[in-house]
C-alpha cells in the first residue's frame, strides 16, 4: 500500500468498524490519559481497565491524587506489580500539583520530562489530549507496518526501529494524531494480531504481506 492510501484507509476503517471500547477511549483530559497510559505499559487492556476506571472514581483529578494519602494509592494499586510506576505516579501528580500550579503540561519534551513518561507514553498523552502530532511506536505499530508495507528489517535493530519511527511518523495526517494513533493500536490489537485476522482485513490485497503470504514471517525479529 501506498502512505496515503494506508491512512486514509485506517482512519476509514476506525470511523466504519473499529468497535473496541476502552474507558479511556476518547478521553481528552491529560491527568485520566497519562493514569490509564502509565497502568497500560506493564499492563493488558482488560486488566488495567477496572484499575483505571477505580483509580479516576478515587481520584477524579491531579490534584487529589496528589492529595492522597500514598497508601491508599498503593492498595488501589495492589495486583498491578511494577510499584515504580505508582511511586512515580504519585511523585508526579504532586510536582504537577506542586510546580506546575495543576495544570498537566502541554509540550511533548515536558511531558517527556516526566518521572515514568518515555517516548511512547508522551506520543500518547500529546496527541490523545491535544491531538499533536506525534507517532506511537509500540509492538502494536511495528507489526501493522511491518506487514502492510512489506518491511523485513528486524524490529529489535537500530535500522528497523529508525525505519517504523520514521514510518510511523509520515504517515501520521498532521490535525488527526488523535484518531491515527488509537486506531493504529485497535487495529494492531483487534485485527492485524501476532496471528492476525487476514480474512476479514480491510487492506487485505493493499497488504505486501498478505500478496506474499508471508503475514507469518512479520515482523522480523533478529535475536530470540
Ligand atoms: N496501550 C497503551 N495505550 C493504549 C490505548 N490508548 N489504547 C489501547 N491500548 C493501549
Amino acid at each position: 500500500a501506498h502512505g496515503r492510501r494506508f491512512t486514509a484507509g485506517l482512519l476509514h476503517w476506525n470511523a466504519t468498524a473499529n468497535d473496541r471500547p476502552m474507558p479511556w477511549k476518547g478521553e481528552t483530559d491529560p491527568y485520566r490519559i497519562w493514569l490509564s497510559e502509565i497502568i497500560l505499559q506493564q499492563t493488558r487492556v482488560e486488566q488495567g481497565w477496572g484499575y483505571y476506571e477505580r483509580f479516576v472514581a478515587a481520584f477524579p483529578t491531579v490534584q487529589e491524587l496528589a492529595a492522597a494519602p500514598e497508601q491508599s494509592v498503593f492498595k488501589l494499586w495492589e495486583g498491578l506489580g511494577y510499584y515504580s510506576r505508582c511511586r512515580n505516579l504519585i511523585a508526579t501528580a504532586r510536582i504537577i500539583t506542586e510546580q506546575y500550579g495543576g495544570v498537566f503540561p502541554q509540550q511533548y519534551d515536558d511531558i517527556l520530562a516526566l518521572k515514568g513518561v518515555g517516548p511512547y507514553t508522551a506520543a500518547a498523552i500529546a496527541s490523545f489530549a491535544y491531538n499533536a502530532p506525534y507517532a506511537v511506536l509500540d509492538g502494536n505499530v511495528f507489526r501493522v507496518l511491518s506487514r502492510i508495507f512489506g518491511c523485513a528489517l528486524p524490529i529489535d535493530s537500530t535500522e528497523g526501529r529508525k525505519f517504523f519511527a520514521q514510518a510511523a511518523q509520515e504517515l501520521l495526517p498532521v490535525g488527526e494524531a488523535r484518531a491515527y494513533n488509537q486506531a493504529l493500536m485497535d487495529f494492531g490489537a483487534t485485527v492485524c494480531k501476532p496471528l492476525p485476522a487476514c480474512a476479514a482485513c480491510f487492506f487485505q490485497h493493499d497488504c505486501a504481506a498478505f500478496r506474499h503470504g508471508r503475514q507469518g514471517e512479520l515482523p522480523v525479529k533478529a535475536k530470540k
